[in-house]
């Protein structure tokens, strides 16, 4: 950009406060600071949604890196509303994805299914890279648990994955969250649900697109190579499978 452009947003941003410049200088600066960064196009909808803004943002403060995925997540599941099974969600955190996924379901009679140690995560494996160590994530149970207070029909298995998993051993189910980051839980998780999923089911792994969890990218891919369903690959770093 040359410094009359440059100028020329200035003044646009700053004295006539045009949204566009603003957008433009920060997408510009980024790149400065920031080679690899990609802006995407302005003026996304999703971003303007004030009900969702105000759901996020009650989770995560002020970091917007999980934005587009949570946002994602809400909207897949309403492909499964109407697949026998109930839901599931391997990996709860403060329960942000699960509370979205009680919103979508609470008028179909499903029950929702969590699974976390709320102790954080286990040792990682040599497949999990250097990123997460053993207990990063930790929690306890208590703010997710007071999150979904409001959803009955929500229950809580507290423990490592896989050993709560015989509990439910005898459902079936329409859609399942893994996010649990490493290897081990995610394969555990897919192995567990995949033959319980509902044909036209869904599961989405939150990790398979990050440089941060390449275990859970490998559970993905060992776990898929010898089925029938293709892994998807969103934008946003998720990956989602449809059951056949
Ligand atoms: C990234 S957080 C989940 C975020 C959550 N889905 C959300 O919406 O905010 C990962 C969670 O996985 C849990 N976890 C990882 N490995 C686990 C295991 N083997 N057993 C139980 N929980 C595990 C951690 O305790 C942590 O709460």
């Amino acid at each position: 950009m040359n410094i009359i452009t440059a100028l020329k947003y200035a003044y646009r941003a700053f004295i006539k406060n045009d949204d566009y410049s603003r957008f433009y200088i920060a997408h510009r600066l980024s790149l400065l600071i920031y080679p690899k960064s990609i802006s995407s196009e302005y003026g996304r909808i999703i971003f303007d949604e004030q009900e969702f803004r105000d759901y996020y943002f009650s989770f995560e403060n002020s970091d917007s890196r999980s934005f587009d995925r949570k946002y994602f997540l809400k909207e897949a599941i309403k492909i499964t509303l109407d697949i026998p099974g109930d839901t599931a969600e391997c990996g709860v955190f403060k329960g942000a994805s699960s509370w979205l996924i009680c919103q979508a379901i609470k008028e179909t009679g499903k029950n929702h299914h969590l699974f976390d140690s709320f102790s954080g995560l286990p040792e990682p494996g040599l497949a999990d890279g250097a990123y997460w160590s053993s207990g990063d994530l930790s929690t306890g149970s208590q703010e997710a648990r007071k999150n979904l207070v409001d959803f009955r029909f929500a229950h809580f298995y507290e423990g490592w994955i896989p050993e709560k998993f015989s509990e439910i051993e005898h459902l079936t189910f329409s859609f399942v969250h893994i996010d649990v980051d490493l290897f081990e839980p995610t394969l555990a998780s897919l192995r567990f649900f995949y033959p319980r999923l509902s044909p036209g089911g869904v599961i989405i792994c939150d990790d398979y697109g990050f440089n941060s969890c390449p275990g859970a990218k490998k559970a993905m891919d060992d776990f898929f190579s010898d089925k029938v369903e293709k892994i998807i690959l969103v934008p946003t770093g998720q990956a989602m499978v449809i059951k056949k």
